[in-house]
């Protein structure tokens, strides 16, 4: 057990800081909005949805592609059907600036004919059975094994993977998104492995389980900067499992969140804790993953764009939507919709600066970048208990709305400074709750 004196917040988060380790400043562009769908089918819908974004003048940095652009869930290969010219996709987006992301989980498909697997298995990388035989566990890739990321070679190994001889198709404006590293396996005990599977040292699983995802991440930052040791190139990787200090690999998100209200506002009390806890650059489903088809109703445009404002003003800012769902791009809305979506898109983009330098003051001090509101008012106990509104920084205070319908909203002004509406410099006395107008717009 650590105890952080502080006394102050700020302090605390230097402290805690000093332990586990801080963000590096991540790349700008990586704070922009990205564009994720579970899946972009093929080379042409790629080129289709970047060509919406131009066309429509609506600002976004990166298009990622899910489990079924690979070949069969073999990570690290491209399915030759639907994309046959990875490279000439890629730079036609880095033609405008533009980035991709694609998905590299950590279940190896058991397949011989595989040069992923057949590598690691002749070369035992495997978390094995107490018997010391290769663990065999269901995922998307069907029957797969799992690599022992506890190792150091084993991470060693993983990074070598990403170079750009050894992942074909991959440029250099290709990052990386991990998923399914808790680990999860679908016919394994409370979804992940048997507490008894073996690391390559002989520790049971039981003991590094919420290690696994952090050593993934880390071993696929690593093959990401190793491959751009020359160009002094920051990684980005998105991670879905995460310990204290992931933050120093990358970012992560919130996992499987559905298209309802009540998700969306939890967004707020998670990212908060996350960010307490040293993980700051960090968000949550845009929209909201679990619509049609995970039993849930897809959103509607007053949700949606609800949604798209909150996280516009979260670090991590990515819509993304399960494969059942209904297509929710920008333009698949009513034209107000869309015009709504662009606006708040290029508020984003005008604040990119302030993110920037809040993930710069985040490496240096620790201070997370979305804080709770007693971080810059420590003295206010009211605001002890207030998760429904946040700070980006320590200037500028978000309140969402919450609630279906509502057209105004009830806002704490901490402080005993005046606060000023970014949009029509009113201004509220600090100190003060009051009932401000919350059109969508
Ligand atoms: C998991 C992820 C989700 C992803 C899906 C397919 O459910 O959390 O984001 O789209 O797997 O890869």
């Amino acid at each position: 057990v650590m105890l952080l004196p502080g006394p102050t917040p700020a302090k605390a988060f230097a402290q805690y800081a000093g332990l586990t380790g801080t963000t590096p400043l991540p790349p700008r562009f990586s704070l922009g909005y990205h564009q994720c769908r579970w899946n972009y089918n093929d080379e042409g819908d790629v080129r289709y949805v970047h060509g919406q974004f131009e066309a429509l003048d609506i600002p976004y940095d990166v298009l990622w592609l899910d489990i079924e652009h690979t070949d069969g869930k073999r990570y690290f290969t491209w399915d030759s059907f639907k994309f046959p010219k990875p490279h000439e996709m890629q730079q036609e987006l880095a033609a405008t600036g533009r980035k991709m992301v694609t998905i590299v989980d950590p279940h190896i498909k058991k397949d011989p004919n595989y040069e992923v697997y057949h590598e690691a298995h002749s070369k035992a990388l495997f978390i094995q059975k107490p018997d010391g035989s290769e663990l065999d566990g269901w995922c998307w890739s069907g029957s797969s094994a799992y690599l022992d990321f506890t190792s150091g070679h084993v991470r060693d190994w993983w990074a070598s993977r990403f170079a750009y001889d050894v992942y074909e198709g991959s440029t250099e404006t290709l990052y990386t998104w991990n998923d399914m590293n808790e680990p999860s396996v679908f016919n394994g005990p409370e979804v992940s492995m048997d507490k008894d599977a073996k690391s390559l040292a002989g520790v049971e699983h039981r003991e590094w389980h919420n290690l696994y995802g952090m050593y993934m991440h880390q071993a696929t930052a690593m093959g990401l900067l190793r491959r751009n040791a020359a160009q002094d190139k920051r990684p980005f990787v998105l991670s879905r499992s995460f310990h204290a200090g992931s933050q120093r690999w990358g970012a992560i998100w919130t996992g499987d969140n559905a298209c309802r209200w009540d998700h969306m506002e939890a967004s707020l009390p998670m990212l908060l804790s996350l960010g307490l806890c040293g993980i700051t650059f960090s968000g949550a489903d845009v929209g909201g993953f679990l619509g049609k088809g995970g039993g849930y109703d897809d959103p509607d445009a007053e949700l949606f764009t609800q949604w798209f404002q909150v996280g516009s003003y979260q670090p991590f800012f990515r819509g993304h939507a399960h494969h059942d769902s209904t297509r929710r791009e920008p333009w698949t809305w009513d034209e107000a919709t869309t015009h709504r979506l662009r606006r708040i898109a290029m508020r984003r983009y005008q604040l990119l600066s302030y993110w920037y330098t809040l993930f710069f003051v985040s490496e240096s001090t620790g201070l997370p970048t979305m804080r709770p509101l007693w971080v810059s008012y420590p003295h206010e106990t009211r605001t002890f208990d207030n998760d429904k509104q946040f700070m980006a920084g320590g200037d500028l205070m978000v309140a969402p709305v919450h609630q279906k319908g509502s057209t105004s909203q009830s806002v704490f002004f901490p402080g005993t400074a005046p606060w000023y509406d970014v949009l029509d410099g009113a201004s509220f006395d600090g100190g003060t709750e009051a009932t401000v107008d919350a059109p969508l717009d």
